[in-house]
């Protein structure tokens, strides 16, 4: 099991990095260049282990997926081909879900992925793709998936997403442009909207009102070129980090800022923490900007607004991370997504924060820590397999000053390949 020995970081550095590409943004630029017509080349696509395992699938469907220097070059096909062997989707929930609507109906496939991906829920979107009349089975609930060709074109959806999950929709968004009519999809909460931005550009009629989508079968065009904009998540990670360090100074250059995505940064503010918006771009109609964090503000704890989890949900970690070294109670709640991620982050979570003595309480829905009170760096951290946690488990190195050792590291690429080369380039 690979390891990961983090030097302890030195206070005062001023540094400015560039993070690969939004990993959202990247599964579904390769999947809808992929039934698109013409050819997309996708820059500043997203590297990590995730991805890949997104570009693996479309190969073994016969879409032609070219690497090059700076991503990848995709030329759609008209039909794709049952796969020779099973598609492996490695770690990546977001690769298994989106291919699932990708796939139904149209091609004989078989779906896995590793021991964490097999514990996770499927049914969330084998069951709603079933009422469009696909045909996908699974070990109850879980994957492998079984998906099966259909003669008949799949039946429009009329459908309310029980659990908020960008995930599902996407993947009942793209199963809806093969529909033989119309579909609505409600989200009970909004969720992120890369995939409606995309498909919008790519000229599929899809309309939103308030929390409904409206679909028409459609074809898509390729869009030509598009720019990823770098990863918010793993910045915020970074952005973290750099804030529990009195004297430095972290820019992450070209961060998407997508408002679906930035609450994290709202809530990192409200503690205290002092960051710059600069240099605001956009690229294929997804907002971008240079972010910095000036370091060793004072911090206070916050409870987050229930209302504001979906769009935080991956940065759950970082805040509770930081939330360790501000003063007072911080509390997040209506968080059980948290439990089904790649590993279950609520229990993962707290068992990091108190392998650094902090005081963290696990909640059905959440997590509760009261932050202040002197922490203590252990000499390694697990990461349970899920990056997110290794990446927590670097903030609370920084926060403590400390050498340590991240165990079972590998998974920290499936989102953020060459971490250790920007936590060195960074502190
Ligand atoms: C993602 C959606 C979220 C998120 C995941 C990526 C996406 O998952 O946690 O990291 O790209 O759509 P859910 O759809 O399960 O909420």
């Amino acid at each position: 099991m690979p390891s990961l020995v983090l030097r302890a970081p030195v206070a005062g550095r001023h540094a400015r990095v560039l993070l690969p590409g939004d990993k959202s943004i990247s599964h579904r630029a390769l999947l809808l260049a992929a039934i698109a017509s013409g050819t997309t080349r996708i820059v500043g696509c997203n590297s990590g282990e995730d991805v890949r395992a997104t570009v693996r699938a479309l190969r073994l469907l016969g879409a032609s997926v070219r690497t090059m220097s700076d991503g990848y070059e995709v030329h759609g096909v008209p039909r794709l081909h049952d796969p020779r062997t099973t598609i492996d989707c490695g770690n990546s929930g977001t690769t298994m879900r989106m291919l699932a609507g990708l796939l139904a109906g149209r091609v004989d496939a078989v779906l896995d992925g590793d021991t964490s991906l097999r514990t996770r829920p499927m049914a969330r979107v084998t069951q709603p793709l079933g009422a469009m009349g696909a045909r996908i089975t699974t070990n109850a609930g879980r994957p492998p998936l079984f998906v099966r060709r259909r003669p008949q074109a799949l039946r429009g959806l009329h459908y309310r997403i029980p659990v908020p999950s960008a995930q599902v929709k996407s993947a009942l968004l793209i199963a809806a442009l093969r529909a033989a009519g119309p579909s609505t999809i409600v989200e009970a909460v909004q969720t992120r909207d890369h995939t409606e931005i995309m498909l919008k550009a790519m000229g599929a009629r899809l309309r939103r009102q308030g929390r409904t989508l409206r679909v028409m079968p459609s074809s898509l065009r390729a869009l030509g070129r598009m720019r990823v904009p770098g990863d918010l998540s793993s910045a915020v990670y970074l952005l973290c980090a750099a804030a529990t360090l009195p004297g430095s100074a972290l820019t992450v250059r070209r961060v998407g800022l997508n408002p679906t995505r930035t609450h994290a940064l709202q809530v990192m503010r409200q503690m205290g923490v002092e960051l710059r918006i600069a240099r605001r771009s956009h690229d294929n109609g997804e907002p971008a900007a240079d972010l910095t964090v000036l370091g060793g503000r004072p911090l206070r704890n916050v409870t987050i607004a229930t209302h504001l989890v979906a769009g935080l949900i991956d940065e759950i970690p970082a805040l509770c991370a930081l939330a360790a070294t501000a003063r007072g109670r911080f509390t997040v709640r209506g968080a059980s997504e948290l439990r089904v991620k790649e590993s279950d982050r609520i229990a993962a979570t707290v068992e990091l924060l108190r392998r650094f003595a902090a005081d963290a309480r696990a909640l059905e829905d959440g997590i509760v820590v009261h932050g202040g009170i002197p922490l203590r760096a252990p000499r390694e951290a697990w990461t349970h397999g899920d990056h997110r946690i290794g990446l927590a488990a670097a903030i609370l190195a920084a926060a403590t000053r400390s050498r340590i050792t991240i165990r079972d590291s590998a998974c920290i690429a499936t989102s953020l390949p060459g971490f250790s080369g920007f936590w060195r380039s960074a502190f």
